[in-house]
């Protein structure tokens, strides 16, 4: 049986033209700079975010908390929303390998941090606390409903953390959906922070890979982070290739990934059993509530046994993600699924 898999769009495959790209690639030692492909991924990636320098590393994880060590020192303290990525999934590395203290505020529904709540956060200089040294942004905001961050907000935050000294990291995990979304250039979004990780190995379908942006100075401090984590890759070039197809090839199609969610949201919303409020998709993450008795998990295992996969996110919430190898075809066969999941 062909699995419809929505549980994230980690799952993607790499494309063809990848895996060609990685079979003929030509690599170099990269802890001492010589990849030649990795060298031409990150001045892709510098170029396309509009920053001087960027690193390849592991993951996501990986690139958020060696941003967070070259922003922080010890006993500093980072802002972040409690429904972060940052926060709630990466075992807290801040603050057990970087001694980073979070500061955590709560998101609103699309994501954003209050900006009064942020500046009420941000510590005075008193030896009773912390030093504020940085503020993270997610964007798009996954445990947010996928929600993507405007230009203004960006620009407002940054303004605000700048004016006290801070600086400003952004988890872009999915950065392309957002620009994607909000219609804008990927550089718009990232221009006002000092600091941006996004993901080749999400709906840009790369197998593995994250990017670092920031200013040279930056990204040497990134670099050495990397390596004390055990990120110096050697011939890296044969994941660097793949992620240079990514950012060529795969970035204009996260689109029909939005399309599909939203097809997905609306299909669900006819169905008695679940609620979802259709405004809240924004890209390519989808999540709705089960309503009628069962639990997230009793419609996730019926769903499974048909084919489809998704997430249970709560006693009653299950999370469903679109991205390349999913077709609108794929939708509608999941949509059945789920309203024989959901039937006494
Ligand atoms: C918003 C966000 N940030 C960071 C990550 C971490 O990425 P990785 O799984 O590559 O470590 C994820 C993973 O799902 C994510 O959704």
């Amino acid at each position: 049986m062909r699995l419809i898999d929505l549980r994230s769009d980690t799952v993607t495959q790499p494309t063809p033209a990848m895996r060609r790209a990685m079979a003929e690639a030509v690599v170099g030692d990269d802890v001492f700079g010589e990849d030649p492909t990795v060298n031409r991924l990150q001045e892709m990636a510098a170029a396309m975010m509009g920053k001087e320098a960027a690193l390849l590393v592991t993951s996501g994880t990986q690139g958020n908390l060696v941003s967070i060590l070259a922003h922080c020192g010890r006993g500093d303290e980072a802002i972040v929303g409690d429904l972060s990525h940052t926060y709630l999934y990466e075992q807290g590395g801040m603050a057990s390998l970087g001694g980073v203290h979070p500061r955590v505020l709560p998101n609103s529904p699309d994501g954003t941090l209050d900006l009064a709540q942020v500046e009420a956060a941000i510590r005075p200089d008193n030896v009773h606390f912390p030093r504020s040294r940085l503020l993270i942004l997610e964007n798009t905001h996954n445990r947010c409903y996928g929600a993507p961050l405007s230009t203004e907000y960006i620009r407002a935050a940054t303004d605000l953390a700048h004016r006290y000294g801070l600086k400003v990291h952004m988890d872009g995990a999915r950065i392309f959906n957002a620009a994607i979304a909000l219609g804008v250039d990927v550089k718009e979004l990232v221009a006002p922070v000092d600091s941006v990780t996004f993901c080749l190995s999400k709906g840009l379908s790369a197998p593995v890979g994250s990017v670092v942006c920031g200013s040279r100075e930056f990204i040497e401090e990134a670099r050495r982070a990397r390596k004390v984590l055990g990120g110096g890759m050697r011939q890296a070039g044969i994941i660097a290739a793949a992620g240079i197809v990514a950012l060529t090839e795969m970035v204009e199609r996260l689109a029909d990934d939005h399309a599909n969610a939203r097809r997905l949201a609306e299909g669900l919303a006819q169905i008695d059993g679940y609620a979802i409020d259709v405004e809240r998709v924004y890209t390519n993450i989808v999540y709705f509530d089960v309503v009628n008795g069962y639990t997230a998990q009793e419609i996730v295992d019926r769903a499974r046994e048909a084919g489809v996969l998704v997430l249970p996110v709560g006693p009653y919430r299950i999370r469903a993600v679109t991205h390349y190898g999913i077709e609108a075809t794929d939708i509608e066969e999941a949509l059945d699924v789920f309203e024989q999941a959901v039937k006494g």
